[in-house]
């Protein structure tokens, strides 16, 4: 990862940037988010594809965030010389070529063997930084040093541990290992009531899956008798007892925050009540997300509430998006409700299950492309430009 400030992004000029890869696409990975969707689950097994396409009970949640994408509209605009256009932004003071990230996306094994490290690769390609997730197949420090190595971007994700100094060991070794931000995910304090995990007595944790960074960590470490390699099963234990902690507070956010040098972005805020008490506590940003509709059915939106968000702390703080992103004009929309950027999801997830780094790179092309034309056949030269005039509600 650049120790210096990188070049800051130019213009989009003339044409679309990013369709002069497109000749390296995959040709036979499908371009429609459905098509996409349907073959990776088509070539997953069933515990893996449950997995990462289903959610919390009874998918209500998952469907509306979809759902709620319908009650707005793009209103295009004429004869506005939309030659140039400009995807960059800035989010937390740093500068993006592009408004979007890869969400951090546990467990990625269970999908492909190349996993975190084929999406740093493909991340680094596409100049888009990618959030590492703390449950990742490879260690956080592996990950980083691919990053590094191809020029990329890194911000880390982490699950706060009911070990405090388990937390603390995560955070270090995340600023030690280069990671520009720290995302701590608020929604996740218990795993949630998952029908197809559970009909598949499925939960890849339990086989040892997505713990690369708990098992080497110092902290954690010490609480096991013997070292993993000896006994999976105890330290697989132990990971159950410390993963997360439901008795956590704002008191406790605070603290983390006073712990850290890195900027503190907050996952999982749906209130704008939590958002405006997560700037008070000091975090830099928050992500507007249900997590995709895998911790709450019947969850709200996480597109509804984004508006209110913004309005209540856009001045003060970056809000970023995710739930429901699958084309570029889904990106217009939230982009356009006052999101700084979006987080892409379960889309690269299906890439990568198809076709590894190449894959990720094809899904991240392919949606950079959408997003650059449609936002030019919008009428719009540049994402900072754009805001709710661009939208007609339905
Ligand atoms: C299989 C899977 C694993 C996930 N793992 C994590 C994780 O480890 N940490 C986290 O903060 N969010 C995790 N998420 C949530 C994503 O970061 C993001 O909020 C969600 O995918 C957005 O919904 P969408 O993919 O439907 O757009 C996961 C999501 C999926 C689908």
């Amino acid at each position: 990862m650049p120790d210096d400030d990188p070049e800051p992004p130019g213009p989009t000029r003339q044409r679309n940037i990013y369709m002069q890869g497109l000749a390296d696409v995959t040709p036979d990975l499908p371009v429609r988010y459905e098509d996409l969707e349907a073959t990776a689950l088509d070539a997953l097994d069933d515990g893996a594809a449950g997995y990462v396409a289903g959610g919390a009970g009874g998918e209500e949640t998952m469907d509306a965030n979809r759902e709620a994408f319908t009650e707005w509209r793009i209103v295009p605009r004429m004869l506005r010389d939309v030659e140039d256009r400009d995807l960059s932004v800035e989010v937390l003071g740093q500068e993006f070529a592009a408004p979007v990230l890869l969400a951090p996306i546990g467990v990625l094994s269970i999908v492909h063997e190349d996993a975190e490290i084929a999406v740093a690769e493909a991340a680094a390609d596409l100049d888009l930084p990618m959030c590492l997730s703390t449950v990742s197949s490879f260690r956080l420090e592996q990950v980083a040093e691919t990053l590094s190595h191809e020029d990329g971007r890194g911000w880390f994700q982490l699950y706060w541990s009911s070990d405090r100094a388990v937390t603390e060991s995560l955070v270090e070794r995340a600023e030690d290992a280069g990671f520009e931000a720290l995302v701590v995910t608020l929604d996740t304090p218990l795993l949630s009531w998952r029908e197809r995990d559970i009909e598949e007595a499925y939960l890849p944790f339990l086989d040892g899956e997505g713990l690369a960074n708990y098992f080497a960590d110092p902290a954690f470490l010490d609480r096991l008798d013997v070292d993993p390699a000896e006994n999976e099963l105890a330290a697989i234990r132990e990971f159950v007892d410390v993963f997360g902690d439901p008795s956590l507070t704002w008191d406790d956010l605070e603290l983390l925050v006073g712990e850290t040098d890195l900027p503190v972005v907050v996952k999982g805020i749906l209130h704008p009540d939590d958002a405006a008490e997560a700037v008070d506590r000091g975090a830099d940003g928050v992500i507007v997300s249900n997590h995709g509709g895998r911790q709450v059915d019947r969850a709200v939106p996480a597109l509804e509430m984004l508006p209110e968000v913004v309005d209540r702390i856009g001045e003060d703080a970056s809000v970023l998006f995710d739930s429901g992103i699958r084309r570029g004009s889904d990106a217009i929309v939230a982009l356009a409700l006052g999101a700084d950027a979006v987080m892409l999801g379960r889309p690269y997830v299906y890439g990568l299950a198809l076709d590894g780094a190449d894959g990720v790179r094809a899904v991240g092309q392919n949606f950079l492309a959408d997003l650059d034309l449609t936002l030019g056949l919008a009428g719009q030269s540049s994402i900072e430009g754009l805001d709710r005039s661009v939208l007609r509600e339905r």
